[in-house]
This record gives C-alpha cells, sequence and structure tokens, in this order.
C-alpha cells in the first residue's frame, strides 16, 4: 500500500494513494487517505468535507470581516493595492500570476467588505479555518494537476572541474550557461545543495549522523527548522493541538549545530533516548557548509526536498515561531484547498522588492556592496522596478513577491522542487537574504515556463498572525516602535497568579492535620502574618523556608512540620501557579521586538524551577531573585542588578509589580518608571500596548 515515491520521479497518478495507513491508527484516523480499497469510504468524506467546508466558509467570512474592522497599517487598504498592482502587471504582462492574483482576491474580497470603524488595538480572537480534526481530510486527487517533469540533481564535481585550485563547495560550481538552463521546467539534471567531491576527499558539509538519515529517509510528511550559531531558544510544538494521528506520521525535525546543541542542553533541554526534545527530533549537522549561519539555515529552508527524500509534503517553520495547529491540517487549507503546491508568508509590510533592499540596507542587515552587485545583477536581467508607462519591461518585480518567508508549505512537486532548488542556488550565489532572490527567481521561472503551472499561495500576515503561531496574537500591527526597551516583572502577584486563594490552599491540606481554623480565618491571619515586620535583613534566604513556616503557622494556628512541608512543596511546583492571561503571547511579541524581559522578584529559592514549569523561564534575558543576590526591593540594588545584566539604563525599562512599597517606589527611586499591577495596568495587553507604540 505504500507509495515509495521519489522526488526526483514524476509524481504517480494519486488515485488510490496512501501515505500512510499504519494499522494501529485509531479508525477515525483511518479515513486520512484515500485508499484503493476506501473508495466508498472516499465518498462519505468527501460529504462531510464538503458539509465542514461550507460550515467552515461561513465562519471565516465572519472571522475576515472582523479582520477587516481592526485593519492596522498594511490593511485592507495596502493589501488591496498589492493586488491591484498585481493585476495590472497581469493584465499587461503574462497570464502567469492569474493564479496566484485570484487566490488573493478570493481572500481580499472578504477581508474588504467591512466597514471601518475606529481601530484600536485589542487581542484577536478569531481563527484560520482549519478543519475541526484530522479525521476528514483527504487527499484531493485534483493536485495531480501539477506540471510533470523529472529532476536529477547533481550529485558530485570532478577533480578536473575543481582543477585543485577551485575549493570544494556545497552548492557546486554551476556556471553561468548551467544557471539560465536551470531554469527550464523540463527533464533535466540541475545543481541543488550536497554536491560532493570524488571520494576520498572531505565532504562539502552539512554532515548528518547515518541513523537521523535513516529515519529522515522515511518521512513522508515533514515539519522541520533549524536553530544554528544559538541564535534562538527552542520552540516546542502546541503538542496539545496536535492530532495523535500527526504525531506518529510526521516527522518533526528541528535542526541544530553543535555550539546551539550545547547550549540547549546547558539550559536544561537534553534530548532524551530518541534524539527528541518534546515533539522535536533533534538532528545535528555537523561540518557547515557556510561561515554565514544566516546561509547555513537556508539549507534545511529551501532542501527540505533534499533532505526529506520521501516525503510528499513539507513544513518549514522559522525557530522564531511555534507551531501551534496540526500540520495535516496545516497542508489541507494552505494546499489543498488552495489548490496550491507552494505557500509561503508574505511580508507584512514590503510589498517591493526595491524597498526591500533599501530596507536592508537601512537596518545594515548585510554588506552593501554585496546587496548592490546581487541587485545589479538583477536588473541587468530584466528585474525592473514597475512602471505602467513601459509594458515591455520583462520582469516587473515592485508588484510583490517579497515574502517573509518565515512559513513554507510545500507539496513535493517537480515545479516546487524545482523552484526551491533555483531560489537555493541563487542564495548560494549571492546574498543569505532570500527576500531579495524570491521574486526574481520566482518570476524568472514563470517567463521561462509560461505554459507550466506552478501554483503559489502568498499567505496574507491575517492567516498567518493567528492561530497556528502563537508569535502574534493581535491580528493586525505594522511596523511597532518601542517606548521602552526593557520590561521588568515582579513574580509572585504579577506574573505567577495563584490557581486557587491561598486560604482554599492551607484548609484544604490541613484537614488532613486536624486544623482547625476556618478558610476566613486563614485569609485574615495569613494577611496579618505577611505584613508583620520581619526581624532578619532578608524574608527570603536559600529557600525561604524560615519565613514561610512562621507566615504558614501564623496564619493557621498549626505548627505541624509535616504540615508546613507540604503546604511548601505545593507552591514549589508550577500547577499551584498560573500565568495572567495573554503573559505569554505578550512577552513573546515584546522579544520579538526586542524588548528585553527580566525578572525581579522577592522570592526564594523555587522560583526557576517555577518559571520553568509554567515554561517562561527560556523567555528572560535575566532573572533577578532576592534570594540568591541577597538583597529585597525596594533596595535599589536589586534594580540595578537587572539594569546591569540587560544592559539597559533606567530610562529605558519600566516595572510592572503588585506592591507599592517594594516594586513603585523601590523601581522609582533608581529612575524606573513602574505601572502598578491592577492600578495602572490591568492585564499584559495594556502592557503590550504602553510598550509597542504604533509607529506613526
Ligand atoms: C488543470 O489544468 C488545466 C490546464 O492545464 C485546467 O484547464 C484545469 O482546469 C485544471 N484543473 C484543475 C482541477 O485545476
Ligand atoms: C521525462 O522523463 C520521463 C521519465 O522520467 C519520461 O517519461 C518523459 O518522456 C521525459 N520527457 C521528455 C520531454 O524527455
Ligand atoms: C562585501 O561584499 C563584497 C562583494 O561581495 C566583498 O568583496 C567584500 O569583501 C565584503 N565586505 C565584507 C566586510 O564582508
Ligand atoms: C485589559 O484591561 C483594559 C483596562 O485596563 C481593558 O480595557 C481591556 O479590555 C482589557 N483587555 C483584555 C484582553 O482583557
Amino acid at each position: 500500500m505504500m507509495a515509495y515515491i521519489k522526488n526526483t520521479e514524476l509524481l504517480p497518478d494519486r488515485r488510490g494513494i496512501s501515505i500512510v495507513a499504519n494499522k494501529s491508527q485509531d479508525q477515525s484516523e483511518k479515513n486520512l487517505w484515500a485508499s484503493r480499497r476506501g473508495r466508498r469510504l472516499g465518498r462519505i468524506s468527501r460529504q462531510r468535507l464538503l458539509f465542514w467546508l461550507l460550515s467552515l466558509a461561513v465562519i471565516f467570512s465572519i472571522c475576515m470581516a472582523y479582520v477587516g474592522i481592526k485593519m492596522h497599517f498594511h490593511g485592507s487598504d495596502s493589501l488591496s493595492e498589492d493586488v491591484k498592482e498585481k493585476l495590472r502587471v497581469n493584465n499587461e504582462g503574462s497570464n502567469s500570476l492569474s493564479e496566484d492574483v485570484k487566490e488573493k482576491l478570493r481572500v481580499n474580497n472578504v477581508a474588504e467588505q467591512p466597514v471601518r470603524k475606529p481601530r484600536r488595538q485589542r487581542f484577536f480572537p478569531c481563527e484560520v479555518p482549519f478543519l475541526d480534526s484530522v479525521s476528514y481530510l483527504l487527499e484531493p486527487e485534483d493536485n495531480v494537476n501539477f506540471t510533470h517533469f523529472s529532476l536529477g540533481y547533481v550529485e558530485r564535481e570532478e577533480m578536473t572541474l575543481l582543477n585543485g585550485a577551485i575549493e570544494a563547495r556545497f552548492g557546486g560550481h554551476p556556471t553561468l550557461k548551467d544557471r539560465e538552463k536551470s531554469y527550464h521546467a523540463t527533464n533535466q539534471t540541475i545543481h541543488c545543495g550536497f554536491v560532493s567531491r570524488p571520494n576520498g576527499f572531505p565532504s562539502t558539509g552539512f554532515d548528518l549522523d547515518e541513523k537521523d538519515k535513516k529515519y529522515m529517509n522515511t518521512c513522508r510528511v515533514a515539519v522541520s527548522s533549524c536553530i544554528f550559531g544559538s541564535s534562538d531558544f527552542l520552540r516546542r510544538p502546541t503538542s496539545k493541538v496536535i492530532s495523535e494521528f500527526s504525531k506518529k506520521t510526521v516527522c518533526f525535525v528541528m535542526f541544530v549545530d553543535e555550539q546551539s546543541l550545547a547550549k540547549l542542553s546547558a539550559e536544561g533541554n537534553v534530548p532524551d533516548d530518541r534524539g527528541n526534545i518534546g515533539l522535536w527530533r533533534i538532528v545535528v549537522v555537523k561540518n557547515l557548509p557556510y561561515k554565514d549561519m544566516r546561509k547555513t539555515g537556508k539549507v534545511p529552508k529551501l532542501l527540505s526536498h533534499r533532505l526529506f527524500p520521501s516525503a510528499r509534503y513539507s513544513i518549514w517553520l522559522d525557530s522564531k515561531l511555534r507551531l501551534n495547529a496540526d500540520p495535516m491540517l496545516i497542508i489541507e487549507y494552505f494546499l489543498w484547498r488552495a489548490g496550491s503546491e507552494y505557500a509561503i508568508s508574505n511580508h507584512y509590510a514590503r510589498h517591493c522588492v526595491w524597498d526591500e533592499v533599501l530596507q536592508n540596507k537601512r537596518l545594515n542587515k548585510y554588506n552593501h556592496s554585496a546587496l548592490d552587485e546581487q541587485f545589479h545583477f538583477y536588473q541587468s536581467d530584466g528585474l525592473a522596478k514597475y512602471d505602467s508607462s513601459d509594458p515591455k519591461i520583462p520582469l516587473p518585480s515592485c508588484a510583490c513577491l517579497v515574502p517573509e518567508g518565515s512559513f513554507i508549505v510545500r507539496a513535493h512537486t517537480p515545479m516546487s522542487n524545482l523552484f526551491s532548488c533555483l531560489w537555493f542556488n541563487e542564495v548560494d550565489r549571492f546574498t543569505s537574504r532570500d527576500q531579495l532572490s524570491f521574486a526574481y527567481t520566482y518570476l524568472k521561472l514563470r517567463r521561462l515556463n509560461p505554459n507550466e503551472h506552478f501554483h503559489v499561495n502568498m499567505i496574507v500576515k491575517e492567516e498567518q498572525s493567528q492561530s497556528y503561531f502563537i508569535i502574534e496574537q493581535t491580528c493586525n500591527e505594522g511596523i511597532m516602535k518601542r517606548a521602552y526597551d526593557g520590561l521588568l516583572l515582579d513574580a509572585g502577584g504579577t506574573l505567577l497568579q495563584l490557581a486557587k486563594p491561598v486560604e482554599e490552599t492551607y484548609f484544604t491540606i490541613g484537614q488532613k492535620y486536624g486544623l482547625q481554623s476556618t478558610a476566613g480565618d486563614i485569609k485574615q491571619g495569613f494577611r496579618r502574618a505577611f505584613s508583620a515586620p520581619w526581624p532578619q535583613k532578608l524574608r527570603y534566604q536559600g529557600d525561604g523556608r524560615p519565613f514561610w513556616k512562621l507566615v504558614v503557622s501564623e496564619a493557621t494556628g498549626c505548627d505541624n512540620a509535616n504540615y508546613f512541608e507540604e503546604v511548601y512543596e505545593y507552591y514549589a511546583n508550577g500547577d499551584a501557579w498560573h500565568l495572567p492571561e495573554g503573559a505569554y503571547e505578550t512577552m513573546l511579541r515584546l522579544k520579538d521586538s526586542g524588548v528585553k524581559l527580566a525578572v525581579v522578584s522577592n522570592f526564594d529559592s523555587r522560583l526557576r524551577k517555577l518559571l520553568k514549569d509554567l515554561s517562561v523561564l527560556d523567555l528572560f534575558d535575566a532573572v533577578i531573585i532576592s534570594s540568591e543576590v541577597g538583597y529585597e526591593k525596594p533596595d535599589a540594588k536589586i534594580f540595578r542588578a537587572a539594569l546591569d545584566q540587560i544592559s539597559l539604563e533606567p530610562r529605558k525599562v519600566v516595572h510592572v509589580g503588585d506592591d507599592t512599597k517594594a516594586d513603585k517606589d523601590g523601581a522609582n527611586a533608581v529612575g524606573i518608571e513602574c505601572w502598578l499591577w491592577g492600578t495602572d495596568v490591568r492585564n499584559f495587553s495594556d502592557i503590550q500596548n504602553r510598550i509597542l507604540l504604533p509607529e506613526s
């Protein structure tokens, strides 16, 4: 039943294909792939699918109406400009973009309907209308409609070519003539990375363990991401939204170099026996092919069809994104339902390659002369700023097509594989800024193959920002500027909220130990005990036990040692606490915007574990705990320690806490602004809105 498909072959007729129908799967999940045996079953599923599609279309319209109201910067205006621009190009130029444009129009029409109301930024509740469950998934047969040809890859270059003088390269040495030829969608063998030298010579890089290779060879659907050069922390897929089916059948692979692995391990993320951290299988890449980590990162990003040679679908995620939806549902939504073989996230703010180049220079993202070199080359090959007065320009680029590229969903069809190779070769030849080469590669491929379809779905921001990534909770935001560069957070009472009131916990646990007091007594007793002066310099030393022992016995009138231990241990566990709503998302958003985050807390040695239990420890650039540093808020020293660790001046930083004396007075005394939790700010979206301001 297994359809073994090498990506170098023609895609066979999809009828009756079953990628994976593992016998051990649940009954409901067996329906996922239409099988020859299950033609009848397929029909039923299709009816269900239709039903779901219709219901979801309605929900989608409602959602999009909501999106429309919330449009911020790149709202419906710029989106429609973009599409109009595309249409103009399309009318005058080739028809090649029409699929893509239609795709966009469909989305856009819905988005444009609503009247515009005053815009206010809020958390956005609407989600991408994925199907509810993988049980109703059915791979459409129509997908066979993709262009057929056979693609081979240059595996090795001979010494004659290298001639001793030229160094061996991972990307090989395609000449400009080879390059030109490779753009034709016909049976051919092209360069596509992984070019080796004759036996006996060192490899050109991206070396993988044989075990990992074997595993990757078996993947039919792959989700991958990478961290090279310790540039990021590990974001685990939101396990609870991923179906058992996908957990069993989809490969989740995180490529890391040895340095990043060491850092992950140091942070406590050690791969288990199977080499996994959570759902991610950690695959270590040795002998990186490029010195520039950004370039190395393009290997897994663009060449998933080479790394997973049997895969029919793959999803690429930037390491900044967290997978927050089932991968099969993502594939259904962005590829199957859209009739696409390639879907990529569009840039939220820039649609013009010209702007992209300027922006790259402005932000000094890359060596200017290398950028110019690449861009002049493209211009000499016909990439031109779109000018409506000149219909002769062959590659009107300023219309569209700056991908943001953090998210790519692919069917491994010949056209999609060819495009990925061509795109990679541009990155290999020029700069690693793949946003620049995307438009050129895409337009050139279309221009040279006017009769071949290549169905690309440029995913618009509204879809990206929702649901499947936690990364952006607010629906629609343009470029934001920071009012502060650092955020300090108090822990207990601000970032950490009790799951249950103290008195309830003390009371419940106390029943075992013959506790006499009522919950009401405990509540009052706790307040009294907690605010009573503490004779020693520090309340929280080490594990803070002496202080808490006194509080518990004062509050409850029970000084049983076992009782205290049980209470103490209860609060040492993440289950006893929760984050305020939206806190996690806000902190991610702030981090993405370059805001440094630190905890500044009067707490004992349990705090680090608590932050870890709540999966936020790795969000912080610094964690300053009084029991560790030896001074407590409002002491200026604890705030200075935080400023020191995040290297910021007081006026660039804001502190949020719930105690007037410890937090507000303490922070203000060192020149740090403070917002009182519950008074100045009531939730994390308030905090976000006061730190990230629209750039006007
Ligand atoms: C398949 O492609 C042909 C043109 O090559 C087109 O006429 C037809 O409508 C396409 N079918 C689907 C289902 O997209
Ligand atoms: C391309 O290769 C396939 C088999 O790999 C073959 O069936 C087909 O005829 C070839 N097409 C051309 C134009 O040579
Ligand atoms: C910048 O790029 C140019 C052209 O590619 C190269 O010659 C030069 O060495 C680069 N400069 C730096 C500082 O990397
Ligand atoms: C957050 O608090 C503000 C008041 O400070 C309120 O207007 C807003 O609706 C709240 N947002 C959420 C998401 O609860």
